[in-house]
């Protein structure tokens, strides 16, 4: 399933979120670095390694071919394994005029015949060469916010936009809420009651594993039991499960299975 994660302004960390999801992610996974500003995690996580793939070669080769064939050509490995691939972002935000979203969202939506899951990092909503097409083909959009009462503020005007969006029939799917630095000064609870829509869970300030992630800093043998990947385990749980429920929600009932078997299908997708 593809799922779309956009911050409104500021910058509340939606990148580093979206890596610590992917890194923590219960399938596998693939995060594609679509903010038309171009792609950090390279220069950050990847401490300056320079890839011959990335968005900007596979639209080089979709304009030769159809980037579901070379999709697979142009991710990077993440992790030890297979389980988390990265697709770089643009290393030039210049390139972003001519990647056409609409077909990269159909290839993203499909990996491995729909076995991988992909995390979206779209950047902030409403950027110039904003991936819109991709926000409406996710199965699920995920707003990341700080708690402070000016970056509540304007993620409420981002839901609000998103909702006239889908309201418009333009399709994204459901709505969520991710933040970073839960508590300084607003809560779960409140924030989700501001912007209407469910809070999957927070993220908490732990500067020294986020600057691994943004920065590149030397990872450390306890940096997968820092705070930050505890609790990105936990909601990267929350937000797939989160992801499966309205899929299955909205998946025609089954006339053999019950309502427990449609979720499981909807993890299979
Ligand atoms: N949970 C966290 N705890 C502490 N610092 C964090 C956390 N998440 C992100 N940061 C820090 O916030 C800064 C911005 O993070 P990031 O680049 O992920 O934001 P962004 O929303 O993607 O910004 P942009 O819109 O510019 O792409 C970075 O310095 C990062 O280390
Ligand atoms: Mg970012």
């Amino acid at each position: 399933m593809l799922i779309a994660m956009t911050s409104a302004k500021g910058a509340p960390g939606v990148t580093t979120a979206a890596l610590a999801l992917a890194l923590s992610w219960p399938r596998r996974a693939v995060l594609a670095e679509l903010d038309p500003a171009g792609g950090d995690v390279l220069a950050g996580y990847g401490r300056g390694e320079v890839s011959a793939g990335g968005l900007a070669e596979l639209e080089l080769a979709a304009r030769r071919g159809g980037p579901a064939r070379h999709l697979d050509a142009h991710l990077l490995r993440l992790d030890a394994g297979e389980r988390v691939r990265l697709l770089p972002g643009l290393a030039d935000p210049i390139g972003a005029r001519h990647v056409d979203w609409h077909r990269l969202a159909g290839a993203l939506a499909a990996v491995d015949g729909g076995t991988t899951d992909a995390l979206a990092d779209c950047g902030r909503l409403g950027a110039e060469y904003f991936p819109r097409e991709v926000v409406h083909r996710s199965a699920a959009v995920i707003v990341v916010t700080r708690s402070s009462l000016r970056a509540v503020r304007a993620a409420s005007h981002a839901v609000a936009a998103l909702k006239v969006e889908s309201a418009g029939g333009a399709g994204a799917g459901p709505l969520a809420a991710v933040v970073v630095a839960a508590g300084e000064p607003y809560g779960e609870r409140e924030i989700g009651d501001a912007l209407g829509v469910p809070v999957l869970g927070a993220l908490p300030r732990d500067d020294k594993a986020a600057s691994v992630l943004s920065d590149g800093a030397p990872a450390g043998r306890f940096f997968p039991q820092s705070a930050l990947l505890r609790a990105a385990r936990e909601v990267a749980a929350r937000v797939a499960e989160f992801v499966a429920r309205q899929d299955a929600l909205l998946s025609p009932p089954a006339e053999t299975s019950a309502p427990a078997h449609r979720i499981g299908h909807g993890h299979g997708r």
